[in-house]
């Protein structure tokens, strides 16, 4: 385990963080950073992530680890590393050089837990060993983290401190997220020059991913690189290209330290966008750029949601694919056939941040999803504030398991020009997604450095 020393600014950050907990909550709160889950056999692992929660106060991803917080004072549990550790994983820090590295108040083993859980509050993490570690250590089962319902009442108190402090991000998180960004825009940039000379998906997803691991970064989330862009999380890599194809790259990178960006782009294969693909993507453009503008503290998210709803369909009217008025269609979900999803989310340390908790940071107290067609995707609904981070990710997809539904059919038939929206089938799905951090005067874009315009995605595709 090789670990990094945070600087003396960062662990100030750290502290900081500790104090504003402790400024919301009487209790003990326990953290555990979690375990690596094995592949094929026992010592063949997947690559550990420590849970969030824990970054976000200990800073370091240190696998098998707890923290105590209490009272804006840190101590560590964990075990020095063990004599075989050394040989298979070279030389580690021990329990002391760990604890000096996150600026810790103190340190013990971890057999030493059990004196100090008594009152604590905790959230249970993604790995199932350890949320039996933590269940069994405070004496009570820990149901999911997202079931806010049926935390225990100290829990969930610790879930709206959380809420609270995650959701506005500090000058640290913001400075990581823009490394995570940078990286991110060069991944992209290079998938674009590859796409000259590649054959497959993969050979994209190939060159944008080593850019990430050239700068020691993984991806945030599962890459998407696919001509298949109509399947929203599209995970495989194996379709050849096509030159009337466009490629969808939704890539982003994460920090040593946690921190994500969440990009997507869309590019034509032959490096020129045909004139449907042009029409299209110059609708979910002026969605994109209309949903950047509106944004500043104390616009509600639903309306930048509604309002990208609205260019879509005034656009897709324009074109002759949906029939009637823009602000009717959109009161029907009519968009919805072509844009499924929500406009975006929050972005922090996890891609969708803080998504373990449910809707408890998405959604504002006392609103819950909506059963809307056009709604329910929705991942956020509150009023912005100055520190969060949201991604704008509007989108066209012609999905066969929505357009050739049999009840979608019926219902949006009046809707929709079928013969108009066939001269359109060399667009199978486009999303254009950015990061945008909320500011005290409107937004800054985090990923501006990546073009969205076709002239300028065009001229990157030509090497310009
Ligand atoms: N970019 C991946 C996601 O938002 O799910």
């Amino acid at each position: 385990m090789l670990i990094q020393s945070l600087n003396a600014e960062q662990m100030g950050v750290l502290r900081d963080r500790r104090s504003r907990l402790a400024a919301r909550i009487n209790f003990p709160v326990l953290l555990w950073s979690g375990a690596t889950p094995s592949r094929n056999f026992p010592a063949n692992k997947y690559p550990f992530r420590a849970s969030s929660h824990f970054l976000f106060f200990a800073g370091l991803p240190i696998p098998h680890a707890v923290i105590r917080i209490d009272g804006g004072k840190l101590t560590l549990f964990v075990d020095d590393p063990t004599p075989s550790a050394a040989l298979w994983h070279g030389p580690s820090p021990d329990r002391e050089a760990i604890a000096a590295a996150m600026g810790a108040d103190a340190a013990f083993p971890l057999a030493e837990l059990p004196n100090h859980a008594a009152g604590a509050a905790t959230i249970a993490v993604q790995h199932p060993g350890t949320v039996q570690a933590q269940s069994y250590l405070l004496g009570r089962s820990l149901p999911p983290a997202h079931q806010i319902q049926a935390l225990d009442p100290i829990d969930g108190k610790l879930v709206q401190a959380l809420v609270a402090l995650r959701s506005c991000h500090d000058g640290d998180s913001i400075a990581e997220m823009r490394r995570a960004a940078a990286v991110s825009v060069a991944a992209h940039k290079a998938g674009m020059a590859a796409t000259a000379t590649a054959t497959t998906e993969a050979q994209i997803r190939a060159a944008m991913e080593a850019v990430l691991l050239s700068h020691n970064m993984t991806p945030a989330y599962n890459s998407i690189v696919t001509v298949h862009g109509e399947v929203l999380h599209n995970e495989a890599s194996h379709h050849p290209l096509a030159a009337q194809d466009l490629v969808l790259a939704d890539v982003g990178a994460e920090t040593g330290l946690g921190w994500a960006a969440d990009i997507t782009r869309t590019w034509p294969v032959s490096g020129r966008f045909s004139a449907g693909q042009r029409s299209l993507y110059s609708v979910v453009l002026a969605a994109h750029d209309a949903c950047i503008a509106a944004i500043q503290p104390g616009v509600e998210y639903r309306e930048i949601h509604l309002l990208a709803c609205r260019i879509l369909a005034e656009g897709l009217v324009d074109l002759g694919i949906l029939q009637g008025k823009p602000e009717d269609l959109v009161e029907q979900d009519a968009h919805a056939l072509f844009f499924p999803h929500g406009v975006g989310h929050l972005l922090g340390l996890d891609v969708h941040d803080m998504e373990d908790l449910g809707d408890a940071a998405g959604y504002a107290p006392g609103r819950v999803r909506s059963d809307r067609f056009g709604l329910g995707y929705l991942r956020l609904d509150r009023p912005l504030e100055t520190g969060m981070v949201v991604t704008i990710e509007p989108g066209f997809y012609q999905v066969p398991a929505i357009l050739e539904n049999v009840e979608f059919r019926a219902k949006y038939n009046h809707c929709v020009n079928w013969e108009r929206l066939a001269k359109f089938g060399d667009v199978r799905g486009i999303r254009i997604e950015d990061d945008v951090q909320v500011t005290a005067t409107g937004a800054e874009v985090l990923t501006a450095a990546l073009p969205t315009r076709i002239d300028a995605i065009e001229a990157s595709l030509a090497g310009a």
